[in-house]
């Protein structure tokens, strides 16, 4: 009898609160900020789950409206227009284009509103420009050299076999992400510098964008392999997607199955690419923390919304470029269960 009440009790008070405009968390729906979120493009692997993890931190604490911009700078910019005049008070914007960061601080400006922009980092002067814009991302190097040491590391232990014309030199394709953007330009450069600066000599026999995405990345892959055939000794990707699709094409011209092994890395750890990893099919990844880029982009954005100043009450910390910068982790078969947790 006793155990009954004491659970009847907070349902009924759930009801009452619900009658006056409060969810079932006490927080009060009229009180809720309008938050607006634009994502480059939905059609985005890793994006995809930015965008999820976003709207399930902001589910019960905002009223958040989220846009697709696929991948089309104007479509952004106007969706960027429509939300102001719905009046939210915070937006969080992940550009399609790096390079419209002030177009889109200048229409902010005019509406006195605060942007977090988020993944596709706009140059330090632009933020510096306007006291309510803030980046969270990552810094985008620290993939390329994580990428490179793990290159390096396995190099070392398998050069017998991965060495396949015996010139102590790797002779690799590189996949890279969208040009211009300065995760792809930052991960391309330095996961070649430290390859070298640890001794180890490379041949670039081939690089091209597949702009992270799959299929593209796939008839990069077909067309070098009927080109180089045997001469690639390794696939360096500038992201988990690109690096799937270099494996699709892989498979197809019988690699993996009795011997015939290609090293093939990537960044992300999305789940698609860990489960590459447990068949032995990619050599390793770099984690690209979703989960805690979109909690973080929601953070800031709720803090600002709410007219709080803007890491308050949080844990995240903003670097001298008013960015928060998730950490990237080194992912093998060995501590794949770090990432597993990171994409839950
Ligand atoms: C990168 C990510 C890529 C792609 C890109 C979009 O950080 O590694 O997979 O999602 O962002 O801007
Ligand atoms: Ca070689």
């Amino acid at each position: 009898m006793k155990r009954k009440s004491l659970l009847v009790l907070p349902i009924i008070a759930a009801l009452l609160l619900g009658g006056c405009g409060k969810t079932s968390s006490g927080v009060s729906t009229a009180a809720k900020p309008k938050i607006g979120v634009a994502i480059y493009k939905y059609d985005d692997n890793f994006m995809s789950f930015v965008r999820r993890s976003i709207e399930t931190a902001g589910k019960d604490k905002a009223s958040l409206i989220v846009n697709d911009s696929q991948n089309d700078e104007s479509k952004q910019l106007d969706q960027i227009d429509t939300m102001i005049s719905k009046g939210v008070k915070c937006l969080a914007i992940n550009l399609v284009d790096p390079k419209a960061a002030p177009t889109v601080i200048t229409k902010a400006k005019a509406a006195n509103l605060p942007v977090i922009f988020f993944n596709k980092e706009p140059d330090a002067s632009v933020l510096q420009g306007y006291d309510k814009a803030y980046y969270v991302g990552t810094a985008s190097k620290e993939a390329g050299i994580l990428q490179g040491q793990m290159i390096v590391d396995q190099w070392n232990k398998n050069k017998d076999k991965w060495d396949k014309n015996k010139d102590g030199k790797i002779q690799y394709v590189l996949l890279k992400g969208e040009p211009g953007h300065p995760d792809a330009e930052a991960r391309t450069k330095y996961v070649i510098d430290t390859i070298k600066a640890a001794g180890i000599n490379v041949e670039e026999l081939a690089i091209d964008t597949a702009m992270w995405d799959t299929a593209k990345a796939t008839d990069k892959m077909d067309a070098w392999l009927a080109k180089q055939g045997d001469k690639i000794e390794m696939v360096i990707a500038n992201n988990d997607a690109m690096a799937l699709g270099a494996v699709a094409s892989l498979e197809k011209t019988g690699y993996f199955k009795n011997d015939k092994y290609m090293p093939v890395v990537g960044v992300d750890a999305i789940p698609d690419a860990l489960t590459k990893i447990t068949a032995g099919e990619m050599l390793g990844t770099v984690l690209n923390d979703a989960k805690n880029q979109g909690q973080a982009t929601f953070d800031l954005s709720f803090n600002l919304a709410s007219g709080k100043s803007v890491v308050e009450g949080t844990n995240w910390k903003l670097d001298t470029d008013k960015s928060v910068r998730v950490p990237y982790v080194a992912i093998t078969k060995d501590n794949i269960s770090v990432a597993q947790n990171a994409y839950k």
